[in-house]
C-alpha cells in the first residue's frame, strides 16, 4: 500500500435522541449568527425544522435561513449563501438535510471567506485557504458528505458539475439521528443504498499492492448493505435497519476504506457529467453507469471483479471462467439495484444519444480520468454507449 497520513477532524455524533442532547453544546463555541441551510421542505414536513430553530432560540442563537438548496445544488444558491454570510456577519452555518444541502454548505463557508467567486473554489483556479465554521444534521444516507471534505457543485447556466475540496471544509461535527431519515422516500432510500455502494467500488479498485484488509473492509461494508438494503425497503420505518444503512453510508465515504489506496472514481466523474446536462439524481446515474464501467474493465479488474463475485455475491466459480465468474457478479450488482428500484437505462430518464459527445467531452474536462485505469474520450463513450 502506498504511505499515507490520515486525519479527520469531524465529530461524528450518533443516535436517536442527540440533536437535542447536542446541538446547541456542538454550536456554542463557534458564535451567536448561525445560517441555517436546508432544502425543499423536507425537514418542515417532518418536524425537524420546528426542533432545530427550537433548540437555537432557547440556545440564543440568531438565525438567518438559507432554505431551497436543489438536489444537486446549485451554484446560484451558493451564491446566495455567501452573501448572506458576508451582509448577516455570519460566524457559523448548520446544514439540515442530506448531501446536497452539506455539500452546499461547504461551498458557501469556504466562498464567504474567499474574496472572489466560489466557482474558483470549486474548479480549482483558486485553493480556500479558510472557511467558516459549520456543523451538520444528516437527513439522508448517502453521500458520506457529514464526515468528509469534498463537496459537488452544478452550475446550471454553463451545465458543469464538478466535485471538489479541501481540508478545511470537514464539517466540525455531524449529528445523525436515523429517526431523522425514517421520511426518506423509497427512491432516495435507494439512491442512498447505490450511492453508498458505488463509494465503496470506487475505492474497491485501485492500483496499490498488498491491500487486503481494504478490500475485506469493503466487502463488509457492500455484504452489511446488501443485507440491510432490501430489508430496510420493506419497512422504511425500520429503525435498526435506518442505522445501519445511516452509519454504513459514513463509512463508505469517511476515508476509512481508502488508507494507502486511491480509488478511482471514474465513474462518478461520468455521472457528474450526465447529470450536469440531464439533471438527473447522482445515484440514479451511478446505477446506470457502475456495472457498465465494470464491464469496461472485465479484463484489467478481473482479479476484484471475481473476488466482489464469489465473496460479496456468493457466486460458485466451480466451472466457470473467471470471465464468466466476474460477468454473473456484475449482473448479480444489477439485478441487486433493479430489485431495490433502481433504473437501469439512461432511456429509463430519457436520455438517448443525441448528448453523448457532449457528456463525454465534460467527463474529459480536465484530461484523461481514473486512478485504476486512465479513461480516455473513447472509453467513456463506450461506457455511455453501453448505458442507453
Ligand atoms: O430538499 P429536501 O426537501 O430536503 O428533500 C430531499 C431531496 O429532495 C430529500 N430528503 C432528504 N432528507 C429527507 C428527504 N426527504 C424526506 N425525508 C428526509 N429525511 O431527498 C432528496 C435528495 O436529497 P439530496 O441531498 O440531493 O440527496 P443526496 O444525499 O443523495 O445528495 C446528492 C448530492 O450529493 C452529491 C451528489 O452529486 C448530489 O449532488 N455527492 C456528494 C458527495 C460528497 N460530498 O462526498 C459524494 C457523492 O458521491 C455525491 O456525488
Ligand atoms: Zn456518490
Amino acid at each position: 500500500m502506498d504511505n499515507f497520513i490520515y486525519q479527520n477532524p469531524t465529530r461524528l455524533i450518533f443516535g436517536q435522541g442527540q440533536v437535542k442532547e447536542q446541538l446547541v453544546e456542538q454550536l456554542k463555541p463557534y458564535g451567536k449568527k448561525v445560517l441555517l441551510v436546508y432544502g425543499g421542505g423536507s425537514i418542515k414536513r417532518n418536524g425537524l425544522y420546528e426542533e432545530v430553530i427550537q433548540l437555537l432560540n432557547d440556545g440564543g442563537f440568531q438565525v438567518s435561513e438559507l432554505p431551497g438548496v436543489e438536489p444537486n445544488p446549485r451554484l446560484s444558491t451558493v451564491h446566495k449563501g455567501v452573501d448572506i454570510c458576508k451582509t448577516e456577519e455570519i460566524d457559523v452555518l448548520l446544514a439540515v438535510g442530506g448531501g446536497s444541502v452539506i455539500d452546499c454548505t461547504k461551498a458557501i463557508a469556504a466562498g464567504a471567506t474567499f474574496d472572489g467567486d466560489a466557482w474558483d473554489l470549486v474548479t480549482k483556479k483558486a485553493i480556500p485557504k479558510e472557511a467558516l465554521p459549520f456543523g451538520t444534521i444528516l437527513t439522508l444516507a448517502a453521500t458520506g458528505s457529514e464526515m468528509n471534505a469534498g463537496s459537488v457543485i452544478t452550475n446550471w447556466e454553463t451545465h458543469e458539475k464538478y466535485g471538489w475540496g479541501s481540508p478545511h471544509v470537514f464539517p466540525k461535527f455531524s449529528i445523525l439521528d436515523p429517526k431523522n431519515t425514517v421520511t426518506v422516500p423509497k427512491d432516495h432510500t435507494a439512491y442512498g443504498v447505490v450511492d453508498m455502494m458505488s463509494h465503496v467500488f470506487e475505492q474497491y479498485f485501485h492500483q496499490q499492492t498488498n491491500t487486503p484488509l481494504q478490500e475485506h473492509m469493503c466487502e463488509a461494508v457492500l455484504k452489511t448493505v446488501i443485507e440491510a438494503g432490501p430489508k430496510l425497503m420493506e419497512n422504511l420505518e425500520d429503525i435498526e435497519l435506518r442505522e445501519t444503512i445511516l452509519y454504513s453510508g459514513t463509512i463508505a465515504l469517511n476515508g476509512t476504506l481508502q488508507m494507502g489506496t486511491r480509488g478511482d472514481w471514474a465513474s462518478h466523474n461520468i455521472e457528474h457529467a450526465v447529470s450536469a446536462v440531464y439533471d438527473i439524481p447522482h445515484a440514479g446515474g451511478l446505477a446506470i453507469l457502475f456495472p457498465q464501467w465494470m464491464r469496461h474493465h472485465k479484463e484489467l479488474g478481473e482479479r476484484k471483479l471475481v473476488n466482489l463475485a464469489t465473496r460479496v455475491w456468493g457466486v460458485e466459480p466451480e466451472g466457470k471462467s473467471n470471465q464468466e465468474v466476474a460477468e454473473e457478479g456484475i449482473q448479480r450488482l444489477e439485478q441487486f439495484w433493479s430489485s431495490l428500484g433502481a433504473p437501469s437505462r439512461l432511456a429509463d430518464y430519457d436520455i438517448d444519444d443525441s448528448q453523448l459527445d457532449t457528456m463525454a467531452d465534460k467527463a474529459m474536462a480536465n484530461g484523461e480520468f481514473g486512478n485504476f485505469n486512465k479513461l480516455k474520450k473513447e472509453d467513456v463513450l463506450s461506457i455511455l454507449k453501453a448505458s442507453l
